[in-house]
């Protein structure tokens, strides 16, 4: 996007931004954080990954999941020791996972490869299905599934499978992929289990009050392609939200007991939820070392300032799978939208981000290589990259090696939940998978990322109470403009980083 087409205001945030540097505001860090916006978060315990992980068990969802379509669903998983497993995966019309639309039932057998290349911490394994069977629970949920076949001649051939609406039978179980079925219907209705392809077991101690840690242990299973046509031929190389053990889950969880009792019977209703308003105002943190497909692990720190609509954040990258190596940093800040509802993603909020500043801090020898061996005309023009030195790229639209564009759009998707300890949780939409950004309305995610924790509301001395929210711009403060679509990176990574280290 040239600049000439940026919102005026925009343009004179980004050439104040300029300023400030030159009057020698960079690289002194100038966001201190509160102890408690520290990460990892203090009141996380280091978790370890099992080598080679152990699958044997019952692992469950600890709330209602969110894959790209949008699909609502909750999953039940039981693996055996002789290699056999049964998977439930529950489908919902509503976003609080209380409307059962249908259930799956997949029986297969899974094998532990090797170590990944490609996801470090993660094991590459194999698997065979089975039998695939689902169940509708109402008419309507028969006709969306149904509908997804299209004029193929496999469709036609799998059509016969699932019986006219005015024959639904309540209960049935109708099979995809089994014995009885020559050819494999599931596929043709965009199912796969490639998340088992990519897998980790990690453990934690949850901290107890008034009594012993208590052991957790998490699943971590393939992502999800974010363009459902993509799905069939994608091996995962990023996470989706991991499934928790029915016997060492996370406590208060309300749904797991829920979710580790149901079949395909017997769809897992969760408690209601109490919507939460999108109040962004305040500082946000990534609870743990995320891991992105096409292997990027990071922690993200964001503060949103409510009242002028502005945005600035930390994304720390990191070589391993723990993110205790550093790579380099990245800051970037811009402006943002008011939020309003999605009609797609119920429960979510769509915003227009808009990055408009960067700066970069090289915090291994490799990356600061390459930043040095850039084109003059990048990455902050010319002048030396030094190991933990922070330079502004805004001056050079960005720095390319590094995928970074700027000033640069995002058509976002937010959504906030409060966990049952009470913490407020933000999610924000998930990356195109094949690397790209959310620069058109048309690519504006319809799932989410793992969720950043409230590590401080009142940022600023805006209470939320008081005006720290999208949609209330208070005196004083130079407010972010209210142009149509403004402001964000939520990281514009590209593959060209791959290349490079
Ligand atoms: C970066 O370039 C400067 C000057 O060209 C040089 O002194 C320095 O050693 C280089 N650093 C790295 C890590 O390549
Ligand atoms: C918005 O307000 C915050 C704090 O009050 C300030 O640091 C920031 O620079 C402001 N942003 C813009 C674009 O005015």
């Amino acid at each position: 996007m040239p600049a000439a087409m940026l919102p005026y205001a925009c343009v004179l945030v980004l050439l104040g931004a300029r300023t400030a540097e030159a009057a020698g505001m960079a690289g002194a860090g100038h966001l201190r954080w509160e102890p408690r916006c520290q990460q990892p978060l203090p009141n996380r315990a280091p978790v370890t990954a099992l080598l080679p992980p152990r699958l044997d068990g019952p692992w469950i969802s600890t709330g209602c999941e969110v894959r790209p379509g949008p699909e609502f669903l909750t999953r039940s998983y039981t693996f055996y020791p002789n290699r056999l497993f049964r998977a439930y995966q529950f489908y919902y019309r509503d976003p609080s996972c209380r409307e059962p639309a249908h259930s799956l039932l997949i029986k297969g057998r899974v094998r532990l490869r090797r170590a990944s290349w490609v996801t470090r911490g993660a094991t590459e394994a194999d698997y065979h299905l089975y039998k695939v069977g689902v169940v509708f629970h109402s008419r309507r949920a028969l006709l969306d599934v149904a509908g997804r076949l299209d004029h193929s001649k496999v469709s036609r051939d799998c059509a016969h499978r699932l019986p006219p609406a005015w024959a639904w039978l309540p209960g049935a179980l109708y099979e995809l992929l089994g014995a009885g079925a020559e050819r494999d219907c599931a596929a043709a209705l965009g199912f796969t289990m490639h998340e088992l392809s990519l897998v980790r077991v990690q453990r934690r101690l949850q901290p107890e009050p008034r009594a012993a840690p208590r052991l957790v242990e998490e699943l971590y299973l393939g992502d999800i392609h974010t363009d459902r046509a993509e799905r069939r031929h994608y091996r995962p190389t990023g996470y989706q939200r991991p499934l928790q053990s029915a016997l060492h889950h996370a406590h208060p969880c309300p749904a797991c007991s829920l979710i580790a009792r149901s079949d395909e019977h017997h769809p897992p209703v969760l408690p209601p939820q109490v919507a939460l308003p999108l109040r962004l105002g305040g500082r946000w943190v990534s609870p743990g070392c995320e891991v992105r497909p096409a292997v990027l692990f990071l922690t993200r720190l964001f503060t949103f300032h409510g009242h002028n609509r502005s945005w600035e954040g930390y994304y720390h990258h990191f070589s391993d799978p723990t993110c205790r190596q550093p790579t380099f940093t990245v800051y970037a800040a811009g402006c943002y939208t008011k939020g309003t509802p999605s009609a797609k993603v119920r429960g979510g909020t769509e915003l227009v981000f808009q990055v408009t500043r960067a700066r970069i801090t090289p915090m291994d020898r490799v990356t600061t290589a390459m930043l040095n061996f850039s084109e003059p005309s990048s990455c902050g023009g010319p002048g030396a990259w030094a190991l933990g030195a922070e330079r502004d790229i805004t001056a050079t639209n960005g720095c390319l090696p590094l995928g970074i564009r700027l000033p640069h759009v995002e058509y976002e998707l937010f959504r906030m939940e409060r966990d049952p300890l009470g913490q407020s949780l933000l999610f924000i939409g998930q990356r195109p998978t094949d690397g790209s950004s959310p620069d058109t309305p048309e690519k504006r995610p319809t799932s989410y990322q793992a969720p950043l924790v409230l590590c401080d509301s009142v940022a600023w001395g805006f209470s939320p109470q008081h005006g720290a929210q999208l949609q209330t711009p208070v005196r004083g403060g130079t407010p972010c403009p209210h142009v149509a679509p403004l402001p964000i990176l939520l990281l514009v990574l590209r593959p060209a980083l791959l290349q490079w280290l």
